[in-house]
């Protein structure tokens, strides 16, 4: 299964796909944490990267399509994968294709604008691990803990009111067109993302089991 989570920053991709990555055994691949991870360690994508990630701003696609690509060559991909925050662009979608690489399906995660602004307010991501948490949904066991690795749990500098209008913006304009993209090679199914996390995983679920 070759499976692409779409919707918008703060839709729930990162935790869904941390729960059916689990269900389906393949892995969950997220550019968003590849690009924490090499800012981080301060690589050359690190470097270039940091800025526009502060901003709000998309990595330019080049960048972010060379460092998809070899995720996807590494072996534990082999048999399918879950993309979380990839493609964000059609020139993405595009190099997908370009790559031979055969998309199954695609979960569009609906999830207003207002529910994502608080929904992102309370996230609190771990600052060494980066597993991702929510004051009120999600919380950890010790305040400001993080359950996985015991590490300190932090706002994401990206999470700022500012910042997260800005990463709206650029959602509608960027990436909402992707869900035309797909619906256009009938691989989209839409999930209402309002519930509560387990309601959504159900239903991200039935959508992988419908008839295509
Ligand atoms: P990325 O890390 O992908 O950020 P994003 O798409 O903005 O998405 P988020 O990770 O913020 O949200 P999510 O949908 O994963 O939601 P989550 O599950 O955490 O990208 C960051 C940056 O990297 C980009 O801005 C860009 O600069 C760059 N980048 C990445 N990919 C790129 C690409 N392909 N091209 C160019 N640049 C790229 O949930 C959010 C919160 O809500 C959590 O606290 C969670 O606990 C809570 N929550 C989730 N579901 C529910 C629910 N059902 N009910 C209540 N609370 C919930
Ligand atoms: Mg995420």
């Amino acid at each position: 299964m070759k499976l692409i989570l779409l919707g918008a920053p703060g839709a729930g991709k990162g935790t869904q796909a941390e729960v059916i990555c689990q269900r389906l055994n393949i892995p969950a691949v997220s550019t968003g944490n590849l690009l924490r991870e090499a800012v981080k360690n301060q690589t050359e994508l690190g470097k270039a990267a940091q800025s526009y990630m502060e901003k709000g701003e998309l990595v330019p696609d080049e960048l972010v399509i060379r460092m998809l690509q070899a995720r996807l060559e590494e072996a534990d991909c082999a048999q399918g994968f879950i993309l979380d925050g990839f493609p964000r662009t059609v020139p993405q979608a595009e190099a997908l294709e370009q790559l031979g690489i055969r998309i199954d399906r695609v979960i569009d995660l609906e999830v207003s604008d207002e529910e994502i602004t608080q929904r992102m307010s309370g996230r609190r991501v771990c600052e060494s691990c980066g597993a991702s948490y929510h004051l009120a949904f999600k919380p950890t066991r010790a305040a400001g803990v993080c359950d996985k690795c015991g590490g300190k749990t932090v706002l994401r500098k990206d999470d700022q009111p500012e910042t997260v209008q800005e990463r709206l913006r650029i959602y509608h304009r960027q990436t909402e067109p992707l869900i035309d993209y797909y619906r256009k090679q009938n691989k989209l199914y839409t999930v209402n993302g309002h519930s509560d996390l387990a309601v959504t995983t159900a239903r991200t679920l039935e959508a992988l089991e419908a008839q295509a």
